[in-house]
């Protein structure tokens, strides 16, 4: 468990409001847990049940998240420590991204991320915590677990793991389903273990809460399309408008971050990291709850992962589209036939992509709407801080510098994962 000294909340651009702002940590919950010190999993059950009768709502914890703005309660943090480079894999060659500086460095980098680079996106991690902790939302962190050891399965081998950052693409919150992804890169596989604690602890506080996990794929080598990487820029674009990318439709396989939530109606979008398979996994188990999966295409997408940085829901009936990658034209008629509105996001202020960042420029869309009328952007984004005041309607735009996570393949959105919101099954799309 991450125990680390009071980040320092003063870098640059910080709310200075945020600064007093206390981290309650994972820890501090732990202790409070009334199962802290059971051991046996049976006694547990027995006992949870017997605390229900006493007190049905122990300490009122819950998990619920039905929409992406609800007013934030609790979330998730990522950690960086004992961050690796991804190793090559066939849902991954990450030194295509970086022709020049594959040039440069004559090899791509392999193994652990020094150790400086790991505290300096720890910082602004830790200072995102301060910052939610002084808006009121309890916050939660990852396991620090040892991602330098190598996996080894009946059907892939890797070098090694990658880091617990980018919480979101792991697990989500359904309503009061949390789904842990299958994932879709063999050095992801086990990154769910970084939260696995969090799960079970709010699991047995909350009676309500239903806990799912996707069936975790073989990740074969018939899971992938090899060729997708050789490809040339021509063929990836014929392919692209058919959806077609580097994984195949064997098994579901879906990124949690490929996912956006509305209430009664979610999103998925078919991508590099989430297949046609993993979206009627999500359909046939979300149903019966009587939540509706759609799917969301955007054909200008030469790679598309993580809808995050493509289509960010701001609240209802609006959302910050991508200007490079429109919707499908015929996802796009659904939305407005909703009395759902567009707004485009200007170009990136900072468009520089860090160094062996999997990531495109488009981070700057990855921000954090934590109220109705609130939202966590990166500091630099200047227009894009300007846009959510003046044109979204957002009473309260709070910067922080987040530049240093970029490298671990998120921002803000990406870096979180919301336990509770104040929301509920809204239906949007009547
Ligand atoms: N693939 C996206 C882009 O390059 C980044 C997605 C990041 N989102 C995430 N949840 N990790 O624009």
């Amino acid at each position: 468990i991450r125990k680390r000294g009071k980040a320092s909340a003063s870098s640059a651009g910080c709310h200075p409001r945020h600064v007093l702002g206390t981290r309650r940590s994972f820890s501090s919950w732990r202790q409070q847990s009334p199962w802290k010190g059971h051991r046996s999993f049976g006694t547990e059950v027995n006992h949870a049940a017997a605390q229900h009768k006493k007190s049905p709502k122990a300490d009122g914890r819950k998990l619920n998240a039905w929409t992406q703005w609800g007013e934030l309660k609790e979330c998730v943090v990522g950690v960086a420590d004992n961050a690796c480079f991804p190793p090559v894999q066939p849902a991954m060659i990450p030194e295509i991204n970086d022709p020049m500086l594959r040039k440069v460095l004559g090899e791509w980098p392999r193994g652990r991320k020094s150790q400086r680079c790991v505290d300096a996106a720890n910082e602004e991690l830790d200072n995102l915590v301060n910052v939610l902790e002084g808006e009121g939302v309890k916050t939660l962190r990852p396991e620090v677990m040892d991602w330098s050891q190598p996996l080894n399965t009946p059907f892939f081998s890797v070098e090694n793991q990658y880091v617990a950052c980018c919480v979101r693409d792991t697990i989500i919150t359904v309503g009061k389903t949390a789904i842990e992804a299958t994932m879709s890169r063999r050095d992801r596989y086990f990154e769910i273990l970084a939260v696995r604690q969090i799960l079970r602890d709010l699991w047995r506080e909350d009676p309500e809460m239903l806990w799912k996990a996707a069936p975790k794929p073989s990740m074969a080598d018939d899971m992938y399309n090899l060729s997708w990487w050789d490809w040339t820029e021509k063929d990836r674009y014929e392919h692209m408008h058919k959806y077609q990318y580097c994984i195949t439709n064997e098994e579901p396989l879906f990124d949690a971050a490929d996912i956006t939530r509305c209430g009664k109606d979610i999103f998925v979008q078919p991508s590099m990291t989430c297949n046609y398979a993993g979206i009627e996994w999500l359909r046939r188990e979300l149903a019966p709850q009587g939540i509706r999966v759609h799917s969301a295409h955007f054909p200008y997408d030469l790679a598309p992962s993580h809808i995050d940085c493509t289509f960010v829901v701001l609240g209802p009936r609006l959302v910050l589209t991508n200007p490079e990658r429109p919707i499908a034209e015929r996802d796009a008629a659904f939305w407005k036939e909703n009395g759902w509105d567009f707004v485009d996001c200007g170009q990136p202020d900072n468009p520089e992509r860090p160094a062996f960042s999997q990531s495109s420029k488009w981070l700057s869309m990855n921000i954090f709407v934590i109220g109705p009328s609130k939202v966590i952007v990166e500091e630099q984004e200047k227009g894009l801080q300007e846009l959510l005041k003046h044109r979204c309607g957002f009473e309260t735009v709070i910067p922080v510098p987040f530049r240093n996570v970029f490298e671990y393949g998120g921002s803000l959105h990406c870096s979180t994962w919301d336990t509770c919101r104040e929301d509920n099954m809204v239906d949007l799309f009547p």
